[in-house]
């Protein structure tokens, strides 16, 4: 009669008030207290999201129908991640409804339990080939990938270490803390001699993981590969690369910037989404074929997780096999990044400069940018993504602008006019000090 010992004990300690659990409601209390205050202060910061109800319409990208409280507006959208329109090309889609009508809407289960496809294995041989290694593995989602990705790497081996770059995503930190016993080091964004002291001053005899990204999305700067893979090499490190921001939109095939510097092959682990360039759903890790099987035997967020609906594996695939095959895309981003940069340029308006596809164009204060992305929306029908702490430092905030293949001239020629209108000339003044 354990239990009553524990009952005698617990009435003992409490007074008997333990039948009313005063602690479960002061509990409750003090959550909710946190949650309006924290509310309270991120509104006053201006740092307070707010979802605006965009929808996409596939025959039109990248015009969408804003929902707001008083009606329906059609606006252009300067901040979608489907950086090539793959999420209405015609064969996609037409991908995703066969395989709705023959496979159903879910996977109904985890990879392990009935929910392994053979379109889930033919997409994981299309982007193994797509980076050129012998194995890939799929994730719910490119941050799914990383957090369990890279946790299970770096707890594989006693005293891991692994060296981030400061700018690395919110997924990949989160896989670093998430590893038990491994440890990190930040080095300074894209510094080769920073990450080289560093990697010198560390144990000699400790594993060590380079973490880094390739197109970096809020600034739009693209990492030195194959000189990060020099130091890797010089100090018997792995490499674990992100190509989230590049895969689809470089490289001959769309293999991202690892492939268009011909360095991966040199990079361990690459790691990848479906949901931006090839424009469908979920994420991946390419690498060597004992090292992908013993991430798929190992993380967490694979293992105990539905696999992909079979719908969204057939759409992604059918989507890196077009991309393989049409570098027009790839060239006609490349082409709009640059107007829309020339003509950023010759209004005088402020952006930071970059050699990728994303525009960063500066505001500097995180309730002034809200406002600019609010008046953009409400009095020009343009909808761009304020970017504001903690995904930028305080004082950098920016809206972050991608243009795509389907921007046209007057599109570009809109917005110029639009952000003329609701950038404070104080800021642009700034900007350009
Ligand atoms: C660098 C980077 N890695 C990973 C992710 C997560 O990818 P996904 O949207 O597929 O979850 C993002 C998302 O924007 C990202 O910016």
């Amino acid at each position: 009669m354990r239990w009553i010992n524990w009952l005698f004990a617990a009435m003992r300690t409490y007074g008997g008030g333990i039948l009313e659990m005063p602690d479960l409601m002061d509990t409750r209390r003090a959550f909710l207290a946190h949650c309006q205050a924290n509310l309270a202060a991120l509104r006053r910061e201006g740092r307070y999201r707010e979802f605006a109800h965009l929808e996409k319409l596939s025959g039109r990208f990248p015009l969408y129908r804003w929902h707001r409280p008083d009606g329906v507006r059609e606006v252009t959208v300067w901040s979608s991640n489907d950086y090539l329109g793959m999420g209405a090309h015609p064969q996609v889609l037409a991908a995703a409804a066969r395989a709705v009508e023959e496979h159903g809407a879910g996977a109904g289960g985890t990879r392990n339990i009935s929910g392994t496809s053979p379109l889930h294995v033919a997409l994981e041989a299309e982007l193994a080939s797509l980076h050129g290694k012998p194995a890939a593995l799929l994730f719910g989602s490119g941050y799914i990938a990383n957090q369990a990705g890279i946790a299970a790497v770096l707890e594989a081996l006693p005293g891991f270490i692994v060296f981030s770059d400061a700018k690395n995503h919110a997924s990949m930190i989160a896989g670093m803390r998430g590893a038990k016993g491994a440890g990190r080091v930040i080095w300074r964004h894209n510094d080769l001699q920073d990450l080289e002291a560093k990697l010198a001053a560390a144990p000699s005899g400790a594993p060590k993981l380079i973490a880094f990204e390739s197109v970096y999305s809020m600034d739009g700067d693209i990492a030195p590969i194959g000189a990060i893979c020099d130091l890797a090499e010089r100090y018997g490190a792995m490499t674990y690369l992100d190509e989230v921001h590049a895969v689809g939109l470089y490289g001959a095939t769309g293999g991202g910037i690892s492939e268009r510097d011909g360095v991966a092959h040199r990079v361990d682990l690459i790691e990848g989404t479906l949901a931006k360039g090839f424009g469908v759903f979920g994420g991946y890790i390419a690498g060597d074929a004992d090292m992908v099987d013993y991430i798929r035997s190992t993380a967490g967020g694979l293992i105990f997780t539905t696999s992909l609906p079979p719908a969204v594996a057939a759409a992604a695939l059918e989507s890196v096999r077009v991309l393989k095959r049409l570098p027009e895309r790839r060239v006609a981003l490349a082409e709009r990044a640059a107007a829309l940069k020339s003509a950023l340029d010759a209004a005088g308006l402020p952006r930071l400069d970059g050699p990728s596809h994303i525009v960063p164009v500066w505001v500097g204060e995180a309730e002034l940018c809200r406002q600019v992305a609010r008046r953009l929306l409400e009095d020009h029908a343009i909808y761009a993504t304020p970017i504001n702490y903690p995904t930028v430092p305080r004082g950098t905030e920016r809206l972050r602008l991608c243009a795509t293949p389907f921007h046209t001239d007057a599109m570009i020629a809109a917005l110029v006019t639009a952000l003329q209108a609701v950038l404070p000339t104080a800021a642009i003044r700034q900007a350009a000090e």
